[in-house]
């Protein structure tokens, strides 16, 4: 009996090893296998159309089918196809994205951008530049590195270790030395029966203090926390949380990592997760959505401060010997240039307050049958907690056609910068 194509592909991909699926247990009708895509849509190969809720990884920011991003890539295919960043050589999409990323983040600090393909191994990067950081200013022994429970860094080596979930650790021998652990601010997982949000936040900031006395702030070197954890059960941190652990942090002189693989370019609603939640950070690491998830691309951005620890080191040296073949590939680079370009242009615009959007939706809501409460840019929603699962489904029914209305209106508005 011959095989259909779609048979055929099935049976290869036995031969590959997919993550996060128990190896060898593929159903009789093997993995999903994904053809194509276009905007938030994609479809497998038995045609079945989805709608793709999680961006692919949290990560393809700008859909499946941005031209633009396709367009970058070709023209940077068939101008420069590689060229690599060591030893003095350079290639131009490279620089043009360093410059981009630093000036986005400048009022965050950053001051210098290291290329790499991928969320682990820009955290990894991070690791690896504190050490030396740290020894060129001659503190060997400030090397630990905190953590978060359910945190998600990535699986290299060192991001894995750095990752709070078990299962990332578990028969790999990890995690390694040097890893400490503290608890993260979950309202679902971390909070202890009758704590207030504020409660629970001066527990951990307690229970941090407590960890940096037991093994010595002298001994510390960095505290590694994304934004808004992901992978670790989408926690959202409660308000004055980083505020209060930032504190702690500066008090003992230990830098602040901002993972921002997935909060990055505009996933909080601002540009980054670091403006959204306050963080002042000395390094931030982004990926996934730089590029829309297009090309592979990741950077370790690091502050004015640190760069100048990593320039004495290399004095000593005699080279940064840090840096991989990939490193500021012209096309990723390509590629995550114009997606800049595109959160630039299409981010970032909120409606004036005064515009009058939202009394209208108020009133429109009111024509659906439904009570919210108009606020001066925000409609609140705040129903019973006896509601069921059938009503709030009806009440976003009813919310969904209240915004349809309301977008004629609101599309004939001027957008405040
Ligand atoms: C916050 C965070 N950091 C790092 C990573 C690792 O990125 P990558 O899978 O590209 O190595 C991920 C991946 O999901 C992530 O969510």
């Amino acid at each position: 009996m011959t095989r259909t194509h779609a048979e055929n592909v099935r049976e290869d991909l036995r031969n590959l090893i997919h993550p996060y699926t128990p190896l060898n247990t593929f159903s009789a009708t093997g993995p999903m296998v994904i053809r194509k895509g276009d905007g938030v849509y994609v479809e497998d190969d038995q045609g079945n159309r989805f709608l793709e809720g999680m961006a692919g990884l949290w990560c393809t920011a700008l859909g499946f089918s941005e031209q633009r991003l396709v367009d970058a890539a070709i023209r940077q295919m068939k101008e420069l196809p590689y060229y690599q960043i060591f030893a003095g050589r350079s290639n131009e999409p490279s620089i043009e994205l360093s410059e981009r990323l630093l000036a986005m983040t400048r009022h965050l600090g950053m001051d210098k951008a290291l290329f790499a393909n991928s969320g682990s191994e820009a955290n990894d990067a991070a690791v690896k530049v504190i050490w030396y950081y740290f020894n060129a200013l001659g503190k060997p022994e400030k090397k630990k590195l905190i953590a978060r429970e359910r945190g998600y860094h990535g699986v290299t080596v060192m991001a894995a270790s750095l990752t709070g979930l078990p299962y990332n650790h578990a028969d790999f021998d990890l995690p390694v030395a040097r890893v400490l652990r503290t608890g993260c601010p979950s309202l679902y997982h971390s909070t202890h029966p009758g704590e207030t949000d504020e409660q629970m936040v001066d527990r951990l900031v307690a229970d941090l203090e407590a960890l940096i006395a037991r093994e010595g702030a002298d001994t510390i070197a960095a505290f590694f926390a994304e934004p808004v954890q992901g992978a670790g059960g989408v926690i959202v941190p409660p308000a004055g949380y980083f505020a209060k652990i930032q504190a702690v942090l500066k008090k003992h002189d230990i830098l602040m990592v901002a993972d921002e693989v997935i909060t990055g370019f505009g996933r909080t609603g601002n540009m980054f997760g670091c403006d959204t939640y306050g963080i002042t950070p000395d390094i931030m690491t982004v990926a996934k959505a730089l590029s829309s998830s297009y090309m592979p691309i990741s950077a370790t951005l690091v502050s004015k401060a640190i760069y100048d620890g990593l320039v004495k080191g290399s004095e000593r040296n005699g080279a940064f010997s840090h840096g991989v073949t990939y490193a500021g590939h012209p096309v990723a680079s390509a590629v995550a240039v114009e997606a800049l370009k595109i959160y630039e242009e299409r981010d970032s615009k909120t409606f004036d307050a005064t515009s009058g959007v939202i009394a209208r939706l108020g009133n429109a809501v009111l024509e659906h049958g439904l009570i919210t409460r108009a606020l001066r840019d925000t409609m609140a929603v705040c129903p019973p907690l006896i509601i069921t699962e059938a009503q709030i489904d009806e009440l976003f029914d009813k919310l969904t056609l209240a915004l349809d209305t309301t977008l004629e209106f609101a599309r004939g508005l001027k957008l405040a910068a």
